[in-house]
């Protein structure tokens, strides 16, 4: 059985996962302390892991109804990340490894992100399209076997992340932090084609795989200032819209220029509405079959992390060595 932990930046998260089962998991979040901040603030997320890194591994094995003993093998993500937020997460996992005479494996968040799928649904097909989108990253993905071939970039974002550009926006009208989840609550009443608002990339002769979001921050702030009284729930619609609209079209784009029939969408934004429900009808209008894993494995999680460490046991991959260290900018 393997333990993962998760503390590249505010979620402090434990999994246990066996042959590609979860067990049990939990997260804490240090959310709440930097929503006055409206971001991240990175000594605030490193110490709240301190605290709370050896109670959710307690909470997990408890759920799981299983004991320390019963881990066979550590992973822990090693970045991409806050360096001060990994290094707590790494130091966790050590010990736990080295107490219990196990092996230690470091992961990539993104491979995490990904593995995330897996525990929903079985393994996935090889090959299949991911799209990562979340605060830090915005990545279109050709994953073959996850535990053993590199993951192949299709295409990435240029500036912000879709995250990101949710949250900045947000920002500007207003809503509170985190800015995604706002965005999508103030959608619901808004009108989408109240507000124009660009589809960066999407011209013919654009890379067909790149993103770029920081134009549409920008969009959003011209319209907020040229409004005597800004409609925000027509302006959060008119954001998720444009947002949903490039990010599928590229993803299905990416299936079928590859001849893949299968598209996963993982990151703290599959969680928003828009995108599941836009990503669902281009992937039925393509026959391509979609994959969303539910929220609890899209957002940061220690069961994605366990869930990839569990994939490099199973294909026989050689553990890390002692001096395992943080890698916060780490490419994947
Ligand atoms: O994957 P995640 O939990 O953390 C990393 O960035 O790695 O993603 C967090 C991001 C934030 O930018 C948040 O605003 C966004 O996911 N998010 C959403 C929604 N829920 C979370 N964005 C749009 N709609 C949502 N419902
Ligand atoms: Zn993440």
């Amino acid at each position: 059985m393997v333990l993962g932990i998760e503390s590249s930046c505010d979620e402090t998260g434990a999994g246990l996962v066996r042959g590609g089962v979860l067990l049990g998991q939990a997260v804490a979040s240090s959310m709440d302390e930097h929503a006055r901040y409206r971001g991240v603030v990175p000594e605030i997320a490193a110490r709240a892991h301190v605290h709370a890194v050896a109670p959710v591994v307690r909470v997990a094995l408890d759920r799981a109804g299983l004991a320390l003993a019963d881990v066979g093998a550590v992973a822990v993500t090693t970045g991409p990340g806050l360096a001060g937020a990994l290094q707590v997460g790494v130091a966790a996992a050590k010990a736990y490894a080295f107490s219990l005479g196990v092996p230690l494996y470091g992961v990539h968040h993104l491979a995490g992100h990904v593995a995330a799928a897996t525990l929903d649904g079985g393994p996935l097909p090889d090959p299949c399209v991911v799209l990562i989108v979340s605060g830090g990253h915005t990545s279109l993905l050709l994953v073959r076997d996850l535990a053993r071939d590199p993951i192949l970039h299709l295409g990435d974002t240029l500036d912000d992340a879709a995250g990101e550009c949710f949250d900045k926006v947000a920002r500007i009208l207003g809503l509170p932090y985190p800015g995604g989840p706002a965005i999508d609550r103030a959608a619901r009443t808004g009108d989408p084609t109240a507000v124009r608002l660009p589809r960066p990339l999407t011209g013919p002769r654009d890379d067909p795989y790149a993103f770029s979001f920081s134009g549409l921050k920008t969009a959003a702030a011209r319209w907020v200032e040229a409004q005597p009284e800004p409609h925000v729930p027509d302006a959060a619609a008119a954001l998720q819209e444009a947002v949903a609209d490039v990010l599928t079209r590229k993803a299905v784009r990416a299936c079928t220029d590859h001849g893949i029939g299968t598209l996963v969408v993982v990151g703290g934004v599959a969680a928003n509405s828009r995108l599941r429900a836009l990503a669902e009808q281009r992937c039925a209008a393509a026959g391509i079959t979609l994959r969303v894993p539910p929220l609890r494995l899209c957002t940061d999680n220690g069961a994605m992390v366990a869930a990839i460490g569990d994939l490099l046991v199973r294909s026989g991959a050689e553990p890390a060595p002692a001096r395992l260290s943080v890698d916060p900018s780490a490419p994947l």
